[in-house]
């Protein structure tokens, strides 16, 4: 039996669009929602904008710096951070002189709190270490001296 031309072709088309419909059609219906495939968690809202740890909720910043709070920073700041970081330039890590500029608070402070935790988990953080190839340690500072540490980096951005 011999088969016309065009009605071979139709029939091919014809069990084309069959089978595109039966293999992608109701592929996204498979998967429970939610589910992206990637076995990493999904991260809140916050979380990408503010980093991943101790600090959960925004901090409260005055308008006029804390003199004291500023010291206190400053000093922890010469003892724990300036060995990697330059406030003008990279060094072993970013430069942070425009830090407060770049981050909210609440990051830098995660940041600072957690910093294995946001190379591993937060897109951020993980394009950090992949610029900067070496891990910043968590260097024993507690939440009130991260604070701190802010105050110190928020002074010196609106001054310099
Ligand atoms: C041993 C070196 C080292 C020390 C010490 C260190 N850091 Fe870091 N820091 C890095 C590196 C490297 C990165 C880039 C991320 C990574 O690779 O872990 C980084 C990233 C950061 C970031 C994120 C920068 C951005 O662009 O978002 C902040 C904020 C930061 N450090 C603050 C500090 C503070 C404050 C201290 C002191 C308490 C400190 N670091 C101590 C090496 C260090």
């Amino acid at each position: 039996m011999i088969y016309s031309r065009p009605l071979i072709i139709t029939i091919l088309i014809s069990l084309i669009i069959v089978f595109a419909h039966a293999c992608g059609g109701n592929d996204t219906s498979e998967r429970p929602s939610g589910q992206t495939g990637s076995a990493e968690p999904a991260l809140s809202d916050f979380e990408l904008e503010h980093g991943i740890g101790p600090v959960t909720e925004r901090i409260e910043l005055a308008d006029e710096f804390d003199p004291d709070l500023v010291e206190k920073g400053r000093n922890i700041y010469e003892m724990k951070c300036e060995m990697c970081h330059n406030m003008e330039g990279r060094m072993v890590g970013p430069e942070l002189g425009d830090i407060m500029e770049r981050r909210s608070a609440e990051f830098v402070m995660n940041f600072i709190l957690n910093p294995s935790g946001m190379v591993r988990e937060h897109p951020v953080g993980q394009e950090l270490l992949r610029e900067y190839m070496t891990a910043m340690p968590f260097q024993n500072v507690q939440e009130e001296e991260a604070r701190a540490i802010v105050e110190f980096l928020r002074e010196y951005n609106e001054l310099n």
